[in-house]
């Protein structure tokens, strides 16, 4: 039933403050919010190395993710080699959180992170699944439902991460992984987690970042803007969706640059570790 839910496009509809316990799956499939998602939208932007309206990168981000919801998983496998697995590893071993903890991931996609930190915290634990994209979203209630998740311990809430549905300090632990390169407006969605993080709570994110080992940048380039819009091409038929991927990881801020907006948006105790070389960083922040 929850499936046909998805199908039929139930309406929006946001009552995020109070869960009750079952799962929810509130979705609003039309692109009213996206359109909506940002007062920047006039002003102009990047979508990857295009300059474009606010409102068009909005439409734009949320066209690449509709276009390959379907095999989002299997390209990770194949683009990543299987190290994204490894990646999001790492952070589920150094979130803060346990039995009973509330953790709310934004743009969740196709929810391996919140299934992981899900096995975390056990059944008493709850995570929130968030994603301003319909058919991401969608993935990711498929995969909770699969992970067994039902009843009670998840909830899929499609909302934009800069205009989070949720009330201030309602979340032990944030995360995001691979979302936040997306966004129109980064500082707001770190505002955003900041706000609904309680005191003393974590947030995470985990997102390509530059590789710091020698050569490694001339490997990993030649291998990103070569391959990584082939395989794309190959198997999903949409080569401008992984060139989008690609050029948008070259125009996201690098660690130093990032961790600096991580402390801009209030959080202490700001860190970050590189993996891969520094194709990936795990950055880490408290709201003290
Ligand atoms: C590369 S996927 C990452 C999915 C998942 N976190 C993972 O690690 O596999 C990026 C996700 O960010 C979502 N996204 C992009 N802009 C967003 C926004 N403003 N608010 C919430 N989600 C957004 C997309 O819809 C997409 O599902």
């Amino acid at each position: 039933m929850l499936s046909c839910c998805l199908v039929d496009k139930v309406a929006f509809h946001l009552d995020s403050k109070a869960m009750p316990d079952t799962m929810r799956i509130t979705m609003n499939t039309t692109t009213d919010q996206t359109t909506e998602s940002s007062a920047a939208g006039s002003q102009s932007t990047h979508f990857g190395y295009e300059t474009v309206s606010g409102a068009e990168k909005v439409q734009r981000v949320m066209g690449v993710f509709s276009s390959v919801a379907s095999q989002y998983d299997v390209m990770n496998d194949l683009m990543s080699g299987g190290m994204h697995r490894l990646w999001k590893r790492r952070m589920f071993s150094v979130a803060a959180i346990g039995a009973g903890s509330r953790v709310l991931d934004v743009a969740a996609g196709s929810g391996d992170v919140a299934i992981g930190l899900s096995k975390k915290m056990g059944p008493s634990g709850r995570v929130v699944l968030t994603d301003l994209n319909g058919p991401m979203l969608a993935e990711g209630a498929r995969r909770v439902i699969d992970a067994g998740l039902l009843p009670g311990r998840a909830d899929c809430i499609q909302s934009d991460g800069t205009r989070l549905a949720f009330a201030d300090n309602s979340f032990d632990c944030v995360t995001i992984a691979f979302g936040i390169r997306n966004f129109l407006d980064i500082e707001a969605g770190l505002a955003e987690f900041y706000r609904v993080l309680k005191p003393g709570g974590q947030f995470m994110c985990l997102e390509f970042s530059r590789p710091v080992l020698p050569l490694l940048d001339v490997i990993y380039d030649a291998y990103s803007f070569n391959m990584i819009p082939l395989i794309g091409e190959k198997v999903t038929g949409d080569r401008d969706s992984y060139q989008y991927l690609v050029e948008s990881i070259r125009r996201f801020p690098d660690q130093g640059r990032f961790e600096k907006l991580i402390s801009g948006a209030g959080f202490d105790l700001v860190r970050h570790e590189n993996m891969t070389g520094g194709i990936v960083a795990l950055h880490r922040g408290y709201k003290i």
